[in-house]
């Protein structure tokens, strides 16, 4: 993992590299098309307030929780106590990101969503909310934070929300497997090394087409993720990539005749 002066000059380092987020410069229409209604799309939709007021709920819950250490990327049988708050405050999306995946989802019309980091639920519930029809499978190795998770969607309404609890090492196969149809949106929010990424994405490829859109969350985090983050946008199946710095999009359209990587700033 970086240190944050590293990553502070990383960022920089994108900022002044990155397309400057208004279109300008955007050859392809795609992304333009993209840039203009999604990225830049400041409508303030409705759900957002209902699952900020959640967030905002967590923020302040002293509630102790007992959870598996994911830390090191698999269960290393260790738990540790933290408190709903610690969590809510440093492990999950900030709102501009999580409304971006709600934008991005609607803008897509995705119908079959796959999110490996469910946490507390919040990036889920803005998976969910962009359309009611959509059904999201989302995935967490520590129980007493899904089961919060769980709490959540449903005092938000979602009935679309399916989690399923366990290691992804155990758990993604049999969730790629028993899958009849392609995903149309993955976000992989967990589990941030490199070989776990890969063999995620490599799984996951399994049940995708040319609709499928995968964000990446953290690809600047380490170095690691850094290599992950290349190593996707080399695959053969990968036609454009979209790096937003903390995040970054990846899509397989098949129109798309040349590889193109774009950096875009967010
Ligand atoms: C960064 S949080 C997800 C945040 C969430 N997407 C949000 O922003 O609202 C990552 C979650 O992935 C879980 N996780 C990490 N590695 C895992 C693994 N190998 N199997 C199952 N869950 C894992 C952790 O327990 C943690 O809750």
């Amino acid at each position: 993992m970086y240190s944050p002066f590293q990553l502070g000059l990383k960022y920089l380092r994108y900022f002044f590299r990155a397309s400057n987020g208004k279109g300008h410069g955007i050859h392809s229409p795609f992304v333009f098309d993209m840039v203009i209604n999604v990225l830049n799309d400041n409508t303030d939709y409705p759900a957002y307030n209902s699952i900020e007021s959640v967030r905002k709920e967590m923020m302040r819950d002293k509630t102790v929780l007992t959870v598996e250490d994911f830390g090191a990327g698999s269960a290393t049988g260790l738990t540790k106590q933290r408190t709903v708050k610690q969590i809510a405050s440093s492990s999950l999306k900030k709102p501009k990101y999580a409304r971006l995946l709600f934008r991005l989802v609607n803008y897509f019309h995705s119908k079959n969503i796959l999110e490996l980091g469910t946490s507390l639920g919040v990036t889920t519930a803005y998976l969910a909310s962009a359309d009611k029809e959509a059904k999201v499978v989302t995935m967490e190795g520590a129980k007493a934070i899904a089961s919060v998770a769980e709490s959540n969607f449903k005092a938000l309404q979602l009935s679309n929300v399916e989690c399923v609890i366990g290691n992804f090492d155990e758990t993604l196969s049999l969730v790629v497997n028993r899958e009849s149809s392609a995903f149309n949106f993955v976000f992989i929010d967990g589990n941030h090394r490199k070989q776990p990424t890969l063999n995620y994405f490599q799984q996951i490829l399994e049940k995708s087409d040319e609709s499928t859109v995968f964000v990446f969350d953290d690809i600047h985090w380490s170095k690691d993720m850094e290599e992950a983050w290349e190593e996707i946008k080399q695959h053969s199946s990968v036609t454009l990539t979209i790096d937003l710095f903390f995040i970054g999009l990846v899509f397989l359209r098949k129109q798309q005749k040349e590889k193109e990587h774009f950096v875009i700033r967010f």
